[in-house]
């Protein structure tokens, strides 16, 4: 890399990738109706919607502000998009919702969306920053894509395996709420009923029970596990061509991480 130091832009970059994720998660929480994440109340659980979706617009404000500030129009397109993208995301999701014909090619789009870009576009404009040629600035944007996917893949089996206490949100949520996940869309391969259960939304008594549990019994978790860690398999190929450094080992043991959270 021609420039392997990290500067106050590099560290403003992150601030502001810190602040878009912050905003979109306190409007999530409010799409959601999720009464609590990182094991506290959330904002509009705390004062109210209004509340919560103005605190999320500032954060969006705020961090459109200083990205202007850092004066650089490649990475100012690059993260206008992530805006861009996470509302596509949280729309395709809506739009979806109990739909059992979708796809595991849509399930992945609508994850790029609400997940992947944020971290692909933000890589990409940290190797931006540090003058990388258009090829490496490339292979940064793959590698946050795959860790994204692999991270929102996993995020989805948690779902199903995690408990409200570890994950500090409420579990079990994403079918509930007609978010088909990996695991579902795998099941749904296996077990016709499912289907049964999802099209008509879980409108009788134990259908919500009677559904994870045949989520549980197929081999849906087993096989998001091996597509998250195929993400994570293909992130690090994308660091293949990067020197040795510090800088490289720690986005290698990123792709560990997210993996690790599964155990
Ligand atoms: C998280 O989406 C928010 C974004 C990625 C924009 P989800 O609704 O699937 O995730 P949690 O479970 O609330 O964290
Ligand atoms: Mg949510
Ligand atoms: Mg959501």
């Amino acid at each position: 890399m021609p420039n392997q130091e990290i500067t106050a832009k590099h560290r403003r970059l992150a601030e502001i990738t810190e602040m878009i994720h912050t905003a979109s998660l306190v409007h999530d929480d409010v799409i959601d109706e999720a009464e609590m994440r990182r094991g506290i109340p959330t904002v509009h659980s705390s004062f109210t919607n209004r509340v919560a979706v103005l605190a999320g617009d500032f954060l969006f404000a705020q961090s459109s502000w200083y990205l202007a500030n850092l004066d650089n129009l490649t990475v100012v397109k690059l993260l206008s998009e992530v805006i861009m993208d996470l509302a596509e995301g949280e729309i395709q999701q809506g739009l979806n919702g109990f739909d059992t014909s979708l796809t595991l090619e849509a399930y992945l789009e609508k994850s790029y969306y609400k997940t992947a870009s944020l971290i692909a576009n933000s890589a990409k404009a940290a190797g931006v920053l540090s003058g990388l040629s258009a090829e490496e600035t490339m292979h940064l944007y793959h590698y946050g894509r795959d860790i994204g996917l692999a991270f929102q893949i996993v995020d989805d089996i948690l779902d199903f395996t995690g408990s409200s206490e570890t994950l500090g949100k409420p579990a079990g949520s994403d079918l509930q709420s007609g978010n088909l996940t990996a695991p579902v869309l795998f099941a749904l391969e296996e077990k016709p009923f499912l289907e049964v259960l999802i099209e008509r939304e879980f409108a009788q008594e134990d259908d919500l029970e009677q559904a994870i549990a045949l989520v549980k019994d197929s081999q849906g978790i087993q096989r998001s596990r091996e597509l998250a860690a195929s993400h994570a398999q293909a992130a690090v190929g994308h660091l293949s061509g990067f020197p040795i450094t510090e800088s490289r080992q720690a986005l290698l043991e990123l792709a560990d991480y997210v993996l690790s959270r599964l155990y």
